[in-house]
Formats: C-alpha cells, structure tokens, sequence
C-alpha cells in the first residue's frame, strides 16, 4: 500500500532525535592519512569534516541517546514505546542491537529488532514501522538509524574512506487517525535490484576448517566496504528522482508540495543533480554533508533532526525523504510532519 492506508489508524511523526559524536575527523587530517586533499573531498563530495566512533561509543550509546532524545520531545517516556525498529549495517552484535537499546534507554514493554538495507534503512525501517502502526497493532513507534561505518572502512583506500562517518538519528511515529487529513505518511516507493550488488558492498570473507575428513566449515569476518563509486553515483542520479516522482505521484503531490528535500547525504552532486532534475530550489534541499560526510542509514534522520531543531521543518511541512545506497536499493517517503 503506498497511499494513505484509508484505515482507521494513520501514522504521526512527532519526535526526533540525534546523538553528537565529539570527535571529528576533518578533511586535511585525512590527508596525512591517504592521498587525498580537502579541496579534491570538497569539490567532489561536498564533505568537509565526519565524525568518528571512539572505543567508548557504540550502536548501543549513539543509538540510545537519539532514541532518547526523539522520545522526550514526543513527550512520552520510554516505558511508553511498543516498538523499536533499528537500521543498522554495523551492529554491536551480529544477531542484533535493537534489544541493546531497547535495555539502554529502558524501554521494557518494546519490542525490539534490527533491519540491514544500508543507506536505505531508514526509509525502509519507517515503512515498516508505519505498517505495524496502521494495522493497528502498535502505538508508539521509535525507528532509529545508526551506523559506525568506520568499522568497515579500509583506511587505506581513498577511493571510499574520504566519504564515510559515524552517527545515528531517530524518530517517534504514533497511531493517529486514518484516511487523507489523518494519515501522515502520504505515500512511499522502495525498490531492490540485486543484480548489481557486486558495485558497493562489504563481503563476509571465509577461511575453510576442515571439522572431519569429509565435513569443512567456512569460518571468518567481514571485509571493509568497497564501491564502484561512478556506478553507485549513476545509479543515485537516475533512481532517486524517479522513485521521488513515483512517491509523490501515488501522494497526488507536485514537487511544489515539498518544503524539504532530505535526500540520504551521500554526495552534494548528487542532491544537487536530484533537485535540479525535480524542479525542487537549492533553499529546500536539505544537506548537512559538510559537518558528517556519509553516515549511511543515520544520515536522513540526523538530518531531519537538525532541522527540527534548527526551528526550520515545522509542524504540517511535507518532507520528501529519499534513501539509496547498497543492495542495490533505494526508496522514498512523502510525509507530513508533526501531529495532524
Ligand atoms: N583523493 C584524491 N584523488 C582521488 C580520491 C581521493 N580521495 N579518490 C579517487 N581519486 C582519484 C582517482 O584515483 C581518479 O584518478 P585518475 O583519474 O588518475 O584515475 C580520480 O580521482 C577520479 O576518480 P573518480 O572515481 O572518477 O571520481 P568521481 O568524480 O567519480 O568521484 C566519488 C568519486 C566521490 C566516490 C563519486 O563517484 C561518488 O560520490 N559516487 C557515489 C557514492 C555514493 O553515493 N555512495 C552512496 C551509497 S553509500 C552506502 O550505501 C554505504
């Protein structure tokens, strides 16, 4: 279902949070680092500074501060929330740390779980998190992005470790009334192609043990990321404003409707590409890329959250949210903001 539900429960966004990671790493301290200048980064990305996880942050802190955050100014408390869903790629723990936060910000009655699609993890963790909400089984919802990606980085590649930081947002989705004028989610559109997973992606890497003279297991650890970033860059400009316009179609919106662009913050060329092929002006597009380069699933909500605090996105604003990124895959989300 991409539209409004037309059932009795619809989906409030009322919340947002973000947690500040103290140190960061800017472009020229990269440059004693590999190869590479701030002038090639800024040109190239729009990137001037990331921050970076210190052996005292974690999924679990970074995480549980925005989810906190988000939740007070939702005005509820965490023993309030029923759900926490967590887009992550780089968890504490592979079986998962949605249930790590759910402990650190003592929210007992939730229930918790993770969802890997990378940079299209939080648009896909609040689609199904408005689904639940809708099928009226869940009240109070906290979808968080998070992401560590300097754990999966090779600090030795230029081509990738210039782009990418570590952070996490959050935000509070609520039942509300159903149907156009209650529904706050107005329409989305995600998609998948596997077929060109191969051009970003960060592999499990296997060392056989032979168990037995007939039985071998494949036992090792995840290589960093590696990108084909022309191909990812091609992929971005064209599918982002076409699953945009689809989204926005289904809403039986205009790119006039829009009062914020928030594009997942992978590349200032490719925002701007994206506006510009959307008719959508620069003062719209919402880009934080200087301060944090590419955070993956974090990067939308941190922004969000940033302009909600900033006083700039208001109750009532229609935000277009788009993610993209490895999988391939990529999806968007038209909402309004606030209570209705
Ligand atoms: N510093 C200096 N020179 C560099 C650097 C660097 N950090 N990186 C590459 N170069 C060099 C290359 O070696 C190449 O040199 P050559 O011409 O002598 O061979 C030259 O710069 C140009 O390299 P390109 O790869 O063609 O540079 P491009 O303009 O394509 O920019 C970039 C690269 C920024 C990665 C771009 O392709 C991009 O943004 N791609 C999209 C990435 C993205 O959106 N990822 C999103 C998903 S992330 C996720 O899902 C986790």
């Amino acid at each position: 279902m991409t539209q409004p539900s037309g059932q009795s429960h619809g989906v409030a966004f009322t919340g947002s949070g973000s947690a500040t990671l103290t140190v960061a790493l800017s472009n020229d301290q990269l440059s004693g680092v590999v190869d590479t200048s701030d002038e090639w980064i800024a040109t190239r990305t729009g990137i001037r500074q990331r921050h970076v996880a210190t052996a005292a942050d974690s999924i679990r802190s970074i995480g549980g501060e925005a989810a906190r955050r988000a939740i007070a100014q939702a005005n509820l408390t965490p023993t309030d929330i029923d759900l926490i869903i967590l887009a992550t790629s780089t968890p504490d723990d592979l079986f998962g740390s949605a249930c790590q936060i759910q402990a650190e910000i003592g929210a007992t009655r939730a229930v918790a779980f993770d969802i890997t699609a990378a940079c299209s993890g939080f648009v896909f963790a609040l689609v199904t998190a408005a689904q639940f909400i809708r099928a009226g089984a869940y009240q109070n919802v906290v979808v968080i992005g998070a992401d560590i990606l300097s754990r999966l980085t090779d600090w030795g590649d230029r081509t990738t470790c210039v782009l990418f930081g570590d952070g996490a947002g959050a935000i509070v989705m609520q039942r509300c009334e159903g149907g156009k004028g209650g529904d706050r989610l107005l329409s989305f559109d995600m998609h998948s192609d596997g077929s060109v997973n191969d051009c970003l992606n960060a592999t499990y890497a296997h060392q056989s043990v032979p168990l037995t003279d007939n039985i071998t297991v494949q036992t090792g650890q995840f290589n960093p990321i590696t990108m084909n970033g022309r191909e990812v860059y091609r992929f971005a400009v064209n599918r982002v404003p076409e699953v945009l316009e689809k989204a926005l179609f289904y809403a039986d919106l205009s790119t006039d409707d829009i009062d914020w662009l928030i594009l997942h913050q992978a590349n200032q060329r490719i925002l701007d590409a994206a506006a510009k092929r959307l008719g959508i002006p620069a003062e719209k597009v919402v880009s934080n890329m200087a301060q944090h380069g590419n955070t993956d699933a974090a990067s939308i909500p941190i922004a969000l959250d940033e302009w909600v605090q900033a006083g700039k996105i208001k109750s009532g604003d229609t935000l277009a949210l788009s993610g993209f990124g490895a999988g391939l895959s990529w999806g968007a989300a038209i909402l309004k903001w606030g209570l209705p």
